[in-house]
């Protein structure tokens, strides 16, 4: 007997037809979100790293998935991110590749793929695009470092989204995780480098870690949307780590919308059990 592991969904409704329904809606793209702005429309954004959580995210209706290099520390368990490769990178953007019909794919450039050279910058921004089939590329850093990066990157033609504030490749430089902006002369740069942003090209850019207020001013200056995380209400739109709204991570920025986590290991402990006990299989289980 064959074995049909097509029947197998990522999302478990794979004859939903609302999934279609949703596929049929119009891709965002990074004019999008320029649009979106303009509306005065917030711009939702989550990360993923594979294929069947990108799904999901996808089909709740997300504006855009970012593969973010967080992977380092949500997925493969280390301490930063620093340590992540374009290897690694390549590997997450193609499985979340599959997974995504309607979303923005924005992909990070990972630490040291975009600090060394211009000509490397722009050879990985575009194998995150070519290989991976992410349609931007986020970066981390002011257009005073990587403004001919930036620009080099744009004139291969593909979008760039900036990120400010808590930096999280920079932290040794930057003395660990901690919220940018708070005293008079940074928040000054804190200004200035999202308007050099804007005027660089990148069609958004991510505040991390910066007080609200401050967040707030900078996105009402700005015509290009600001996605903030840990930036309060007033940013364009939001960026969530995946794991953190689903019972992982804790912090005073994140929110747990479904306790995944527990729902998950209450479902292996099960599974464990009745494994034990010989519950599991059933006669339902076998063939005959
Ligand atoms: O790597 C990441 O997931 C990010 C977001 C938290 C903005 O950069």
């Amino acid at each position: 007997m064959l074995l049909n592991r097509s029947a197998w969904s990522p999302t478990g409704t794979g004859t939903d037809s609302s999934r279609f329904e949703k596929a049929s809606v119009m891709p965002v793209s990074a004019v999008t979100f320029r649009e979106r702005k303009e509306r005065g429309e917030k711009i939702a954004v989550l990360t993923a790293y594979d294929m069947p959580t990108a799904a999901l995210i996808d089909e709740a209706g997300v504006d855009a998935i970012l593969v973010g290099d967080s992977l380092g520390n949500v997925v493969a368990g280390m301490e930063n991110t620093l340590g992540v490769t374009m290897d690694m990178m390549l590997h997450h953007v193609k499985m979340v590749r599959t997974g995504v019909k309607h979303a923005l794919l924005i992909a990070d450039m990972p630490f040291l793929s975009y600090q060394v050279s211009v000509t490397e910058a722009v050879r990985n921004a575009g194998r995150l695009v070519s290989e991976g089939g992410a349609q931007a590329v986020k970066l981390e850093g002011p257009v005073s470092r990587f403004g001919d990066v930036i620009s080099a990157i744009l004139r291969a033609s593909i979008p760039v989204m900036g990120h400010l504030g808590l930096t999280p490749q920079s932290i040794h430089q930057i003395g660990g995780y901690k919220v940018q902006g708070r005293d008079e002369a940074s928040a000054r740069r804190l200004r200035e480098d999202a308007l050099q942003l804007q005027e660089a090209g990148c069609f958004a850019a991510v505040l991390e870690c910066v007080p609200a207020p401050l967040a707030t001013e900078i996105s009402q200056s700005l015509t290009i949307p600001t996605i903030g995380i840990g930036a309060g209400p007033g940013c364009d739109g939001q960026v969530l780590v995946c794991h953190d709204l689903l019972g992982w991570g804790k912090t005073r920025f994140t929110k747990t919308y479904a306790d995944a986590r527990g729902v998950m290991r209450g479902a292996f402990e099960t599974y464990v059990r009745e494994v034990k006990e010989n519950t599991f299989p059933g006669p339902e289980h076998g063939y005959e």
